[in-house]
């Protein structure tokens, strides 16, 4: 087999056999073939494109290409949740100890961000003590207890997706929907779960940016996970505003807390929500969503899901009295309201400039050595539809310096009114089995 061969069938739209595409992601995982020729077939996929079939293949291969998670230890039929990435999106602290509460086991692993604000495993090491590094034993047996345990991503997951990404990063291929679907379900694959609940987000902060896109990638994912042996499906949820009020590291967790208190009504609870009931209901728990809506959202009012979450941060090793007392977590010096110098309704809020935003608070990381603080973020005050009038905060901004122009900047620019009337977005918009 030649590679030039299968660049040449592909750039003319023809469909890649399984031993073709098996053949160049193992020839490229070990070095064997440089990164131009796959350059070169990156680009003609994503002119040509995949079928399902050639896009479960490539996933199936990229899964392959590195270690899988054997979580068969693990009694009960798994479950994970995985968004495509959206800013204060904070669902795992919600999802996680809200399915465990009706003992569904999560065994979650988690990455870092580089982005415009911290990941999952960073907004969690705002509580004091709180750890990843456990051995797999006992990464299994809190999961036996406590129906939940996040980890780190171990090396080995995927390593063609590490190298394919880093080279589509800089050939202009990243939004191809075939590519990013095989990236993402390889690595969902290959950390072991039985079954995925995959939230596609849509809108200006997202990276699918219309309903159309969205629902493509959507497609494409729900097909591969149950063509390669794991029920999945897909909801797909606005991001044309951020997730909640909250953005940073210590105030997503303290958001999301008041969530597993009881405390908030808002579009976080209702995603939360969502997602675990489609997990609930994949985990075999419910007959239907709506009896697991009802279960679930009786375990936020009664207690439940705030008490598996506390459980779980105590097993690893977090100081529980900054969660029973919110304000122990990390604040910071000073808070800075930003002024809305017009007034009409709030159209939209740049998700991607909050989040730039609270970055250069230092919420999130420029490079990839960058230390996070924990104590900044940003305070939405109004949302999407909300009417504002000259002199009324839009956020408040956690700083730790007197006066980040540079944040107070691109919050002004995120915000656009409207003197119309404008209707609150839609949360969810499709559900895709
Ligand atoms: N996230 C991923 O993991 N891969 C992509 O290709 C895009 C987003």
């Amino acid at each position: 087999m030649r590679m030039v061969d299968i660049i040449q069938k592909k750039r003319s739209g023809k469909e890649l056999t399984r031993e073709e595409i098996q053949y160049f992601i193992k020839g490229y995982t070990g070095g064997d073939i440089p990164d131009y020729q796959v350059s070169a077939l990156l680009m003609a996929i994503y002119f040509k494109g995949m079928t399902s079939d050639e896009t479960a293949v490539l996933t199936q291969a990229m899964v392959d290409s590195g270690d899988t998670i054997d979580l068969s230890a693990i009694q009960g039929h798994k479950v994970d949740k995985h968004s495509t990435g959206g800013v204060g999106d904070k669902t795992t602290f919600i999802v996680g100890p809200l399915v465990a509460s009706v003992g569904v086991p999560v065994a979650k692993m988690s990455g870092r961000g580089l982005g415009h604000t911290g990941g999952t495993l960073d907004k969690l090491e705002a509580i004091e003590g709180f750890h990843i590094e456990m051995t797999e034993e006992q990464f299994i047996e809190n999961v036996n207890t406590h129906k939940l345990a996040v980890a780190g991503q171990t090396g080995n997951l995927a390593p063609a997706d590490k190298k394919l990404y880093a080279l589509r990063d800089v050939t202009a291929t990243v939004d191809s929907i075939p590519l990013i679907a095989g990236s993402i379900m390889s690595k969902k694959l290959a950390s072991g779960a039985d079954s995925i609940v995959l939230d596609v987000k849509t809108g200006s902060g997202a990276f699918m940016k219309t309903l159309k896109d969205s629902e493509s990638l959507a497609k494409e994912m729900v097909s591969i996970g149950n063509a390669l042996g794991r029920s999945t499906i897909a909801v797909i949820s606005d991001m044309n505003q951020p997730l909640g009020f909250e953005v940073g590291n210590a105030s997503e967790v303290r958001e999301a807390v008041q969530i597993l208190q009881g405390k908030k009504v808002d579009d976080l609870r209702e995603l939360s929500l969502v997602l675990s009931a489609h997990m609930t209901v994949l985990a075999e728990i419910f007959p239907t969503f709506e009896e697991a809506y009802s279960e679930l959202e009786k375990n936020l009012e009664n207690g439940k899901a705030f008490a598996a979450f506390r459980n779980f941060i105590i097993a690893q090793g977090g100081n529980v009295e900054q969660i029973d007392d919110l304000s122990k977590l990390p604040a910071s010096q000073y808070k800075v309201e930003v002024i809305s110098k017009t007034e009409g309704y709030v159209a939209e809020i740049d998700a991607e400039s909050i989040g730039i935003s609270a970055m250069y608070l230092g919420a999130g990381r420029a490079t990839k050595d960058d230390e996070i603080n924990h104590a900044v973020g940003i305070t939405l005050n109004k949302k999407v539809g909300d009417y504002v009038r000259i002199g009324d905060p839009l956020v408040i901004l956690h700083s730790d310096t007197e006066n980040p122009e540079n944040s107070i900047r691109k919050v002004q620019e995120a915000y656009r009114l409207s003197a119309e009337r404008v209707e609150k977005p839609k949360l969810i918009h499709k559900i895709i089995q």
